[in-house]
């Protein structure tokens, strides 16, 4: 795992485009894995930046989104397909219909969490998977005490993370979704490559544990230390527990 500390988000942001223009280069059909909330938002920013001069193209890419919020109506702003269309998908040139998520209007949940694993495995898998973290250690909604090879599956959010994305929702915890479908932490483990973005204090202790950790299912992201190219960019904030 490479730890970078840089001073903004801004610049953060710089060096994870720069690891998407990488594979985009080497490879225009990329499998991009993206993540929703606040952390990769300057990401966006950069990469609809960098496809409006002509840097790079999303033409060929297909997307898969990390996890996907279960109780939500379709059009809701806060539906992770509406907010990956808003940020991303309709802002660079990648076709309609080719950031996929996980279905979780299908009144089986189960079988909308088997079919978005088999559409993952049929396209090989994410070549880079970016993402976040929660302030209690989870990567996509993987939350403390599951198993470290999951599959795609229906997971419970903490009251932390419900009271964390309670800023989405007006300040409403009661208005944040309690379920939710989410690659499992096996899925993101089978990307090719880790980008994990981290800004802020109250990040702080989860980047320590991911960073010095043992790796153990209470923190889900230690798994990442098992990963052959994971890169880690944190802010000062976000690294002020590193030893
Ligand atoms: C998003 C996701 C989550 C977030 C994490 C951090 O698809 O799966 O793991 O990355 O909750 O959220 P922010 O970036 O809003 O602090």
């Amino acid at each position: 795992m490479e730890l970078v500390i840089l001073d903004t988000p801004e610049a953060i942001a710089e060096r994870a485009a720069d690891a998407i223009e990488e594979l985009l280069t080497a490879k225009p059909d990329a499998v991009l894995g993206t993540a929703t909330g606040s952390s990769p938002l300057p990401l966006y920013d950069e990469l609809t930046r960098r496809c409006e001069a002509g840097r790079i193209s999303f033409a060929r890419v297909t997307g898969f989104m990390l996890d996907e919020y279960v109780g939500l109506p379709e059009g809701h702003p806060e539906r992770y397909a509406t907010f990956m269309e808003r940020h991303l998908r309709s802002r660079v040139d990648m076709r309609p219909g080719a950031l996929h998520g996980p279905d979780a209007l299908n009144p089986d949940l189960q079988a909308a969490c088997e079919a978005y694993e088999a559409a993952m495995a049929a396209a090989g898998y994410c070549d880079l998977q970016i993402l976040g973290i929660g302030a209690d250690g989870h990567i996509g909604f993987n939350e403390p005490g599951g198993p470290l090879d999951s599959a795609t599956h229906i997971d419970v959010l903490t009251e932390q993370t419900r009271r964390d994305n309670a800023r989405f929702f007006d300040g409403d915890i009661d208005a944040v979704p309690t379920h939710c479908i989410t690659q499992g932490l096996g899925t993101i483990m089978k990307a090719r490559k880790l980008v994990l973005i981290a800004t802020g204090e109250n990040k702080a202790e989860a980047v320590r544990q991911l960073v010095e950790g043992e790796v153990s299912p209470q923190w889900p992201a230690t798994v990442m230390q098992n990963h052959a190219d994971a890169l880690v960019l944190v802010d000062p904030a976000a690294a002020s527990l590193l030893t």
